[in-house]
């Protein structure tokens, strides 16, 4: 089931070659893309479609199906005249865990600028805007001298590829707030505002950058229409299986013996992804604790769940957790798994933007109730008590951020009960011995 060399997408993820213009292009990097252009729009909104693209920055919504959300005709202004529509590239790589935009961004920028031609041509858009992340400072400047080495050679820019198309791409740098992830937030901070999402509908296709119709899509989801394009619907969609389309970027960490960003074909067992690209678990498979396999917003999943289970969207949902961003934490049995939650409990207590309450107050809360659980402090009923806290806080937050609170507690005590009640136990037997 494993991907071979010939079908893999990203073919320079390691860096072993230079992402130079030139060296892109012998890799088959904006290799006729006139070509592509030329199809129209409709024709590669319907082949991204017929691919089964989902969405690779964590929500897994039909890529082309968006594409299609973006106004035919552009809408006026209350002056009569039309409003331009925009492409907004999420390269704001923030979950923790995932790091496979950026290897696109250090390694091959050409194919995601070539992507942003192509989407940002097949929706219409004036201009497209990538949003890097802050931290991402040698990305950076490779994304500017990649963008630089596209409009010298007439790739990007007025008559794009000699398409007689017009794009031009602007690069900006963000300043470390991880809800700038947030589509509608990133929307925000483009337009020099707080980054505080928005209420959603309207989504962004009808009301987006700056009022105009914008779709936004992760680099990994831009980075692969070139070659769906060039490749086929078809050959994208001969890999995984139904609603889980395609090949992915993989980004494995923590307790494996050689993490690794790696593409793999959707719905690769999780045991096969972990032997075959990361030399096993360290001390071995009897060692796996657990794994949270999407990125810190998703459950965990116990070792004797996930050796098996296939990852993809279907796969990990049948286990209560997702896929996100795919990127897999591999926790082995030296792991405090109550300490590492509550550490995540912290991360989103300490980027929630504030702007609701349940996620303001409950980010807060969750964590406080998490390091009594981690010490042993707390009483066995704070369990179920935290449980109910997480119910009120997912589901009734302007964005995500909130569920993405709630569910890691959610998974820790679906799994992991009985060694929270060990320590409140154990705590309150030492305490009975100081006592006597
Ligand atoms: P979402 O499900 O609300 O939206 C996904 C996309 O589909 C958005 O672009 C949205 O505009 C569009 N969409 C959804 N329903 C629509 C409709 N009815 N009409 C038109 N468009 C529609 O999810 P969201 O909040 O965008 O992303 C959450 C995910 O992001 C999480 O599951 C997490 O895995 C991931 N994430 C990724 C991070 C990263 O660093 N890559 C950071 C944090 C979270
Ligand atoms: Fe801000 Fe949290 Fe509300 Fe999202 S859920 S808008 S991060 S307060």
């Amino acid at each position: 089931m494993s991907l071979q060399d010939k079908d893999r997408i990203f073919t320079n993820v390691y860096g072993y070659q230079s992402w130079h213009l030139k060296d892109a292009q012998a890799r088959g990097a904006w290799d006729n893309t006139k070509d592509i252009l030329a199809k129209g729009r409709e024709a590669i909104i319907e082949e991204i479609k017929a691919s089964g693209l989902r969405g690779r920055g964590g929500a897994g919504f039909p890529t082309g199906m968006k594409w299609s959300f973006m106004p035919k005709q552009p809408p006026t202004d209350h002056n009569g005249n039309p409003k331009p529509s925009f492409l907004v590239i999420n390269a704001d790589e923030s979950e923790p865990g995932s790091c496979k935009d950026r290897e696109i961004i250090r390694h091959d920028p050409h194919i995601l600028l070539e992507g942003a031609l192509v989407a940002g041509f097949a929706m219409g858009a004036r201009a497209a805007y990538i949003y890097i992340r802050g931290e991402y400072i040698r990305e950076a400047e490779t994304l500017f001298a990649a963008r630089d080495e596209a409009y010298a050679a007439g790739l990007l820019g007025k008559n794009a590829c000699g398409s007689g198309y017009d794009l031009d791409v602007f690069v900006h740098r963000g300043a470390g707030a991880y809800i700038c992830g947030e589509e509608t937030a990133m929307i925000e901070s483009l337009e020099g505002k707080k980054g505080q999402p928005r209420l959603k509908p309207p989504f962004p296709a009808g009301a987006g950058l700056y009022g105009c119709p914008t779709t936004v899509n992760n680099v990994e989801s831009i980075a692969v229409a070139p070659t769906i394009m060039r490749r086929g619907a078809a050959w994208f969609s001969s890999f995984g299986r139904e609603n889980n389309k395609g090949v992915k970027l993989f980004q494995v960490s923590g307790h494996v013996n050689k993490p690794c960003v790696v593409e793999e074909e959707m719905g690769i067992p999780f045991s096969e992804l972990i032997e075959k690209h990361c030399g096993g678990i360290r001390g071995g498979k009897d060692n796996l604790l657990a794994v949270i396999p999407g990125g810190s917003s998703v459950p965990l999943v116990p070792a004797e769940q996930i050796w098996d289970a296939p990852m993809d969207f279907d796969g990990l949902k049948a286990l209560g957790s997702g896929l996100g961003t795919a990127a897999v934490i591999v926790m082995d049995k030296s792991t405090d798994i109550v300490r590492a939650i509550s550490r995540l409990s912290y991360f989103y207590k300490h980027e929630s933007c504030g702007q609701c309450t349940p996620c303001r107050e409950g980010t807060g809360w969750m964590w406080r109730v998490m390091e009594r659980l981690r010490t042993g402090e707390a009483a066995v009923e704070e369990i179920d008590m935290l449980q109910q806290v997480t119910k009120q806080v997912e589901g009734h937050t302007i964005c995500a951020l909130g569920d993405a609170a709630a569910w890691p507690i959610q998974g820790l005590i679906r799994h992991f009960r009985p060694e929270i009640e060990r320590r409140i136990e154990e705590r309150l037997g030492s305490l009975q011995q100081a006592a006597e």
